[in-house]
């Protein structure tokens, strides 16, 4: 039991509830709150903070849909604890299990090779006495020079840019906290889409960073608004997955790159470009990379492609900030395991690995065709090979309301609470992975509910007085 309140001075820009969701994920991040702890009642926060209490029941309400805390009936407002499964990044290990389709997480479409390819991998090391003694052995900070290359030549091949450096990490995510890492400090500003990954908006707050919410549209960031929030504050850095938004899968206009790049200039701040939802090179723009080189950082990852249980991705990354990557990385971890590496680097090396790409890219675009068939709302102007797509929910429908009917019938799909940036306001759509179900016939029947869900209007019990 706790006797948590925050000390918050309101931001006008934002309303009070939202800031007071934050907070509570704030105080859970920072250790303040822990699982099981109650929350105060919620007339007693009311009164500390100078809020009425309805303020506090939506701040609850909010907390709750973003999977931090749960009500129970007569008792209070508790902590979830994350690993018992309330947490958004739970890890589904298996999609269609017990008769449950998960398309709340976004995996590439399963396959018998990619375990198949991992085995082969696996075998291939351990037959290896000289590629043993290498991967038992510590290794440069940033990978040894024949993974830097064997992974440079691979995102060439996948049609990516090059750029200076390129560093070795534990995946996507790693690469993004390495970035924020390097090149901010903590109250700093940092801008990303008003909806955007989560790992992006977790990784800003355990840097204590200050998220800025820029507007987006079908074309992706919308630049001018960025430009007009630089007038008041120039962000450090401005985090965006120009390809494929996720979760809407918009996709940021080459006049908008250009307009970006030029911004960054003028206002000196760096660029980080997310393209670990992997798309092949004829569905992705021109690169940050090519067109901002001196201040873009990439990430790229093998989860997509590979598998996510890897963690091996890549940062590229100027030399200027070669040394600056290199000590974190060795602060962290000295290194990342080259064990990984290597097993990713066989695995890419397999005359498989080619046909499994091409499997899957086709296998995504056949997926995104059914869903396209399925949802007047989804147009062809819509991802033809991404992994997701987001769904905007008919008028009246609430996405939590959504949800949780879509669970009760065996879908579970992902609400765009945890893609908010900063206290963004959530608009009501849902996103579901095309690429998790097991197959083409499990997304189909799960397409049919989510369609016969949303036509049969809200029938959710009225429980509330
Ligand atoms: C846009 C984006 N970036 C980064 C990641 C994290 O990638 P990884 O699993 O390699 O850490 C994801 C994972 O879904 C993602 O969607």
């Amino acid at each position: 039991m706790t006797i948590w309140a925050p000390s918050l001075e309101f931001d006008s820009r934002s309303a009070r509830y939202r800031q007071i969701a934050s907070a509570i994920g704030d105080a859970i991040d920072q250790g303040q709150l822990a699982a099981g702890d109650r929350l105060p009642p919620q007339r007693a926060l009311a009164d500390a903070l100078g809020v009425t209490v309805g303020t506090i029941t939506r701040a609850y309400s909010e907390a709750q849909q973003r999977g931090w805390v749960s009500s129970r009936v007569g008792s209070g407002t508790y902590v979830n604890d994350a690993a018992a499964g309330n947490s958004p990044f739970d890890v589904h290990v298996a999609a269609d299990s017990d008769g449950v389709v998960d398309m709340s997480l976004s995996f590439a479409p399963p396959h018998p090779w990619r375990h198949q390819c991992l085995q082969q991998a696996l075998a291939e090391v351990t037959e290896d006495p000289a590629c043993l003694a290498m991967v038992a052995a510590y290794q440069p900070d940033i990978g040894t020079r024949q993974h830097r290359e064997a992974l440079s030549r691979w995102l060439e091949d996948l049609g990516f840019p090059l750029h200076e450096v390129l560093a070795i990490t534990q995946g996507g995510q790693h690469g993004i906290d390495l970035c924020l890492r390097a090149l901010t400090r903590p109250g700093d500003s940092v801008a990303a889409d008003a909806l955007t990954y989560p790992g992006f908006n977790a990784a800003t707050r355990h840097a204590h960073l200050k998220p800025m919410a820029v507007p987006l549209d079908d074309d992706g960031m919308d630049i001018d608004a960025l430009a007009r929030l630089c007038q008041r504050q120039v962000p450090r850095l401005v985090y965006l997955t120009p390809d494929q938004n996720n979760p809407t899968s918009a996709v940021l206009s080459p006049q908008r790159r250009e307009q970006l790049a030029a911004l960054a200039r003028r206002h000196d701040f760096w660029l980080i470009e997310d393209a670990v939802q992997y798309l092949p090179r004829e569905d992705r723009g021109v690169s940050l990379l090519e067109l901002a080189p001196e201040r873009t950082l990439q990430v790229f990852s093998t989860s997509k492609v590979l598998s996510g249980g890897l963690r091996v991705g890549t940062l590229q990354m100027p030399a200027t900030l070669r040394e600056r990557i290199g000590s974190l990385l060795r602060a962290q971890s000295w290194m990342c395991p080259p064990l990984m590496t290597e097993v990713a680097r066989r695995w890419i090396a397999s005359p498989r690995y080619p046909e499994l790409l091409a499997w899957q890219t086709a296998e995504l675009a056949a997926r995104q065709r059914l869903a396209r068939a399925s949802f007047e709302a989804l147009t062809p102007r819509h991802l033809t090979h991404g992994a997701n797509f987001w769904l905007p929910l008919p008028e009246g429908r609430r996405a939590s309301e959504v949800q949780a009917l879509l669970k009760s019938e065996g879908v579970l799909v992902a609400t765009p609470e945890p893609f908010c940036t900063g206290s963004e306001p959530a608009p009501q759509a849902i996103r579901l992975c095309v690429g998790a179900p097991d197959s083409r016939e499990s997304l189909q029947q799960a397409l049919a509910t989510v369609r016969r869900v949303l036509e049969q209007g809200d029938t959710s019990p009225w429980a509330t007085l």
